[in-house]
């Protein structure tokens, strides 16, 4: 289609509809004046195909006679086709032989992939990479050209969040660098990814009209970094439905327009989040948002706002040009050529797979683990995983492993045994599998366990004999231990693992595959000390008070041990760090050293570099992450790492000067091979050339000044001359310690000595 010679030939009305969704995941797909406007299908995806959306739009055309109870309840144990009546296999029959015709003759259920928490544990950006090719294609077989939710890349602020699994981690460099793979990765098969939710979409209570007070330092530091990143690739965003600093993200002229195309230059569509929009189209178009979603959506306030010139006719085009783009690369996708069922399940579950082993973590493991040969296993509760929260982000199938009976395929099945006491005393292994359930539309209240799995492990503990627990964290996120931690023998936290998460857990189990996860985000002593505890909002206002010290560097600022901090997770190897050396070259710094592996066992280890800044002037994290790198290391060998990382990674936001500015003086490395607390010294980098904003001179401010010896003593010497009292600039730094030392001396060229000292002034 040539976009531009059929944008010119279509109506404002027709415009306007194009900016309005047709139905509940499309756009398009209605005659204009310039001709048909394909039709453009939308589905969430970040963790696999939503099969509730998809039958919605399926179900559009119900097959005859099927009531729509009757429909919901074939759909919600289309999987389990045990649960459902003679007359509803019947009704399944004839559904799936629509869908498998839908989907070019492929039938098999949809792949479930882990969510934004699981692939962050990976930190392998190929893995996140891979995960996003493999979801490509599922959009592909259900001919879907935009994937929501590709990523959802909301930093994970505050544990309680009902979608706090969604999102990538705590940590704005960590999420910056993996979730853009997962855009590269759906775009690599042909299909729109889509970024959402633009931006602080951090709980889930009043989910639609919370006013998040977020500093502009904060939004610059560690809400937006990752979107700016994934809006390099993505051709979708989608915008959050809460406000910040009192306007919705949807209608936010600074977040639409100044930031996204201004500043980021940002070509893709932008589109609400479902349902956002409660006021008026026209002005929220005009405020930067491109599509209004779901459908049908009303287009008529479009119109009205271009006819009383709410909405610039240049803006309305802007919008449409983008939008007919997008429709024309994306509306007629469908699976590839040759894919067929065997090696359309082949290629996801591989993928589910490497994602599984690459980030589960091992959080305790006092030897008990690998399991040997002639090991026995019992389980007490569950033994399978929740492979999915709920909410957009839930994914069915039938595709997903059972960790007892991937076990039982390695140990023999006669190995693998439920609620047998005896057995565990006598040695075998107890394993207590912790599921928290999560998902869209609540927090949860706490971050508690369940009772039963409390008492399970406690009972256990006391009567061990010669057996060894192991507990097994199938989570949202964080979860307190109360204890438990010390009384049991072996931790493993799996999230939701998606499909494969049972097969991987076996095969790490059993030493087959050998933890290299790590955690993208810490887990607390209690939920009293996580950063955001006390601004947890009354409803209407969600005051991120903590600002910059977004988990990891809350804790450490505050002086607060966490239970397994940030970056930690163990492997079955015993890894040492070896001959640190850093140089520069233009803005690029690297630091290069060896990781040894001094077991008898191959393994990977994410390893973490971190900086300080030595006497900031401006409040700073303890330390901030700022590069990482995960090798794999060959039993008993040595490998060389180099780590490069950018001088724009020391800068901090400068809220007054309202730029990002790099601090001039020394930063000390760290290397972290178990997370960030417990760190290895790698050498300190001197920045001569720090921002010129920041220079010594008469724009600093009177007490950075007065803290400064060589300052004061050059500053005492001008008075003399000058004529000023020293102590009325003592009085000054007293009462006005913000004031420049311009404004304060009221004509800095005077103070000649002070000029002198200023330029010969080197930070520390
Ligand atoms: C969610 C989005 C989702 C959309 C469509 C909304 O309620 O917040 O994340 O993509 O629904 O399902």
């Amino acid at each position: 289609m040539n976009t531009k010679k059929f944008l010119k030939k279509m109506t404002i009305e027709d415009k306007a509809k194009l900016l309005c969704g047709t139905g509940p995941f499309s756009i398009g797909g209605f005659e204009s004046a310039a001709g048909p406007v394909p039709e453009l299908a939308m589905q969430d995806g970040g963790t696999g195909l939503n099969h509730q959306h998809f039958f919605q739009r399926l179900m559009k055309e119900p097959p005859k006679d099927v009531d729509p109870m009757e429909g919901m309840h074939v759909f919600f144990n289309y999987y389990e086709p045990d649960k459902l009546s003679e007359r509803e296999k019947e009704i399944r029959k004839d559904i799936n032989s629509k869908i498998t015709e839908y989907r070019g003759g492929i039938d098999a259920a949809p792949g479930c992939y882990p969510p934004g928490i699981f692939l962050a544990s990976t930190w392998d950006p190929k893995t996140v990479y891979e995960t996003g090719k493999a979801l490509g294609m599922e959009a592909l077989v259900y001919r879907i050209g935009v994937l929501l939710g590709t990523p959802n890349c909301n930093i994970l602020r505050e544990p309680v969040n009902g979608r706090f699994f969604e999102g990538y981690s705590e940590d704005p460099f960590l999420a910056k660098t993996l979730a853009p793979e997962m855009c590269k990765g759906v775009e690599s098969m042909g299909v729109s990814s889509n970024v959402k939710h633009f931006a602080c979409n951090n709980l889930e209570i009043n989910r639609m009209n919370i006013d998040e007070l977020v500093s502009m330092r904060a939004l610059r530091e560690i809400y937006l970094p990752a979107f700016e990143e994934c809006c390099k690739v993505a051709s979708t965003l989608m915008s959050a439905y809460p406000k910040i600093n009192g306007v919705h993200c949807h209608e936010n002229p600074w977040l639409l327009k100044t930031v996204l195309r201004e500043e980021w230059g940002y070509k893709g569509v932008a589109m609400t989040d479902w349902d956002s929009c409660k006021g008026s189209t026209g002005d929220a178009e005009a405020a930067g948002q491109d599509i209004f979603m779901p459908g049908p959506w009303d287009h008529s306030d479009i119109v009205k706002a271009v006819e009383d010139g709410r909405l610039p006719v240049k803006d309305l085009d802007t919008a449409a040009l983008r939008v007919l783009e997008l429709i024309d690369k994306f509306s007629s996708v469908k699976a590839p050529e040759g894919l067929t069922t065997a090696k359309y399940k082949k290629a996801g579950d591989k993928a589910a797979y490497n994602a599984a082993k690459e980030g589960i973590v091992m959080l305790k493991n006092n030897g008990s683990m690998p399991l040997k040969k002639t090991s026995k296993v019992v389980f007490f509760g569950p033994d399978r995983f929740q492979d999915s929260g709920w909410g957009s982000a839930e994914v069915k199938t039938d595709r997903t492993t059972v960790l007892s009976e991937e076990l039982g395929k390695i140990l023999g099945s006669k190995k693998v045994l439920k609620n047998d006491i005896e057995a565990f005393r006598k040695g075998a292994t107890a394993v207590v599998i912790e599921t928290v359930d999560s998902g869209e539309s609540a927090d949860r209240p706490d971050l508690k366990m369940s009772r039963k799995t409390v008492s399970t492990i406690k009972k256990l503990a006391k009567d061990k004999g010669k057996g060894k627990i192991c507990l097994i964290l199938n989570v949202p996120g964080p979860v307190e231990l109360e204890g438990l931690e010390k009384k049991v023998d072996s931790i493993f936290a799996v999230f939701y693992p998606g499909m494969m998460g049972g097969k991987a857990m076996a095969d790490i189990m059993t030493g087959a595959v050998n933890p290299s996860g790590a955690l993208p985000c810490t887990f607390p002593v209690r939920y009293e000390d996580t950063p955001a505890y006390l601004c947890y909002p009354d409803n209407l206002t969600c005051n991120y008070g903590e600002g910059i010290y977004v988990g990891y560097k809350g804790y450490m600022k505050r002086g607060i041990k966490p239970l397994f901090p940030f970056g930690y997770g163990l492997s079955y190897s015993e890894f040492a760090v070896n001959s640190i050396l850093g140089t520069r070259k233009g803005n690029k710094f690297s630091v290069t050293f060896n990781i040894e592996n001094k077991s008898k066992t191959d393994g990977k280890t994410v390893i973490q570099l971190y900086a300080s800044k030595r006497k900031a002037r401006t409040p700073r994290e303890t330390v901030k992450l700022i590069g990482f790198a995960k090798p794999l290391i060959r039993a008993g060998e040595e490998e060389e790492v180099k780590i490069v990382f950018d001088k724009n990674e020391l800068s901090y936001f400068d809220e007054e000067i309202g730029k990002f500015l790099v601090e001039g003086g020394t930063y000390d490395l760290f290397l972290g091979l178990n997370g960030c607390e417990d760190l290895i010294p790698a050498g300190s980098i001197y920045i001569a050339d720090g921002s010129p904003e920041l220079k010594c001179g008469p724009s600093w401010k009177v007490y950075q000044i007065v803290k400064e010896k060589a300052l004061t003593d050059a500053l005492k010497k001008d008075c003399e001359t000058v004529g000023m009292p020293f102590g009325a600039l003592m009085e000054i730094a007293r009462w006005f310690p913000h004031q420049t030392f311009a404004e304060a001396s009221r004509g800095p060229e005077k103070f000649t000595e002070f000029l002198r000292a200023c330029k010969e002034f080197k930070e520390e």
